[in-house]
């Protein structure tokens, strides 16, 4: 094999040497592009049967991985290429946002979506895993720019030399916390709201995107707002399903690929009990759960924020400033497995269509009560939040925990990790490998779709023992894998590149996986 593919280089590189002095343009261009093809394999075996929903709904778990357009920025510097891809099934792109002005979807950051150049950090990755074989100047001059140009890159691709690491789906994500302010003016107003569907049709087939995540960190407990997330949902599956029939025609009788559509879903009560989950449920393909964020600078005493039991009463004291815009004044449980149950026995959602999800960040505070008998700190008295993660209040990555001068214990009754600096009084509660073994055999047990985890940056990439996200693989052992997905047809190939011509975004790529089947 290793032979086979030197020789194959030396061929390459004599028979572009002689094209070069002889024929340079005729026979270069194509020469380059059956070299990077090489590495974009389509799949042969692309007509399968169809199941019920789509064709290509597979078996095992989803790994899911919200990664943002703000990761490859110091002091994360976090690419795509960094992720172990072959571990991961979906991939939530964050974060497209919501023009509350003209109800258009815009980019949060063009540069690092479409522009930048990512060849060079992935050369240097490649040699890190030794593929001297793969030309890196092809890939410079051939392949999109851009975070989302190289994700749509390598969920085609073996060029990280691991034939799994590829087949996972790209999904847009659309809000966000920062951009909350943003839903109730597109709401408010006809126009923008049918502006704001065809937007997010549009730019999630331009940037070749398998669906939509819709995060509205959160509506208002105002009857209005609820019923118009529930129409947004309802209008963006109509006009999905509307791309299908023009992509696949009216014969197919539904047996194609679809469109993904899923929610980032608030992770506790109070907020689901004011939005249409039973109606929304028609349509929603996956619910994440964000069973996190339950404690931080917003509440009256220090807690775990993604802990997934709750068995202590001091909950009831919790003062959610920013994620409760109405106190019931009940005694709502704030943890995952309350907003879990609360889903499937109080709504009826299927657990497979459930993911859990995890936090690689841990949410700390400063100054806390707390004195030597203390072993656990959570309900104590805190001044202020402590973070380490750039211009996060209160947020410290995974990959920077336990902090220096502490040592991280496992509470299980609580299922949450933390940590805690006795000198500063600083104490964070986060997700490690013990809680996450825990909730993988949760999601086993209560028959879930699987994990996600906010945000992948924050994971640790260099020491597969401490990784969160190898925790979870080795342990539910099987994930979910999409080889016959949406852009593996060429039937959306040639649609894509008859809607937007030489001027689309993916059209070049596309264009070559055409040819190259
Ligand atoms: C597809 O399904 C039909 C009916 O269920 C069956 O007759 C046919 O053999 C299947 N084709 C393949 C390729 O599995
Ligand atoms: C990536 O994940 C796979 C599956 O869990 C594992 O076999 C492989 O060793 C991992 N690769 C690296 C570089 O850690
Ligand atoms: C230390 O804290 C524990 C539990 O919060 C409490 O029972 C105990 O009285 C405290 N001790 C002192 C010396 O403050």
């Amino acid at each position: 094999m290793i032979w086979t593919i030197h020789i194959s280089v030396v061929l390459f590189v004599l028979i572009s040497i002689l094209a070069e002095m002889c024929f340079h343009e005729k026979l270069f261009k194509p020469l380059l592009r059956k070299k990077v093809l090489d590495h974009i394999q389509s799949n042969a075996n692309m007509q399968r049967n169809a199941s019920r929903m789509s064709i290509d709904d597979e078996n095992g778990y989803s790994c899911g991985l919200y990664y943002s357009n703000w990761s490859p920025y110091s002091p994360r510097l976090h690419y795509p290429h960094d992720i172990n891809l072959s571990q991961v099934s979906h991939i939530y792109y964050s974060f497209f946002l919501v023009d509350g002005e003209t109800g258009t979807l815009k980019s949060s950051d063009e540069w690092s979506d479409f522009a930048m150049d990512i060849y060079k950090p992935l050369a240097i990755k490649l040699n890190k895993l030794n593929r001297e074989d793969v030309d890196q100047e092809l890939y410079a001059k051939n392949l999109p720019m851009g975070l989302i140009g190289e994700l749509n890159f390598l969920r085609h691709s073996n060029v990280l030399g691991d034939k799994n690491a590829k087949d996972f789906k790209v999904i847009m994500s659309v809000g966000g916390w920062s951009n909350r302010q943003e839903f109730p003016k597109v709401v408010r107003d006809a126009k923008k709201f049918d502006k704001f569907i065809d937007s997010c049709v549009d730019t999630m087939f331009k940037y070749g995107f398998d669906g939509i995540d819709l995060d509205w960190e959160f509506p208002e407990d105002d009857g209005f707002e609820p019923q118009k997330y529930l129409e947004i949902v309802q209008n963006l599956r109509r006009k999905l399903d509307d791309l299908e029939s023009d992509i696949f025609g009216g014969h197919s009788a539904g047996n194609h690929n679809r469109f993904h559509l899923s929610m980032a879903t608030p992770g506790f009560a109070e907020k689901l009990n004011i939005m249409p989950i039973v109606e929304m449920n028609k349509h929603i393909d996956i619910w994440n759960m964000m069973t996190y964020d339950y404690y931080g600078e917003w509440s009256e005493t220090t807690g775990y924020h993604s802990n997934l039991y709750d068995s202590g009463p001091q909950n009831e004291k919790v003062d959610m400033l920013y994620k409760y815009s109405h106190s019931s004044g009940s005694d709502e449980r704030l943890c995952g497995n309350a907003a879990v149950t609360q889903m499937i026995e109080k709504f009826g959602v299927d657990s497979k269509k459930i993911t859990l999800g995890m936090a690689a960040y841990g949410r700390g505070f400063k100054k806390v009560s707390a004195n030597k008998t203390d072993t656990r700190f959570i309900d104590k008295a805190f001044h202020g939040v402590s973070g380490g993660s750039d211009g996060e209040t209160g947020i410290w990555l995974y990959n920077q925990l336990p902090l220096g001068g502490s040592n991280e214990v496992f509470d299980p009754d609580y299922v949450s990790a933390f940590c805690f600096n006795p000198k500063s009084k600083t104490f964070v509660g986060y997700d490690n490998v013990d809680s996450v073994s825990v909730k993988t055999q949760y999601i086993k047990d209560m028959k879930l779709a699987g994990g996600f985890w906010w945000e992948s940056c924050g994971d640790t990439h260099n020491d597969p023992s401490r990784s969160l996200v190898n925790t979870f693989v080795n342990e539910i052992t099987s994930i979910k894998k999409f080889p016959n997905s949406m852009y593996h047809q060429s039937s959306v190939l040639k649609y894509y590149i008859k809607r937007y011509g030489a001027g689309g975004f993916l059209t070049s790529i596309f264009a070559q996986m055409i040819e190259a089947k």
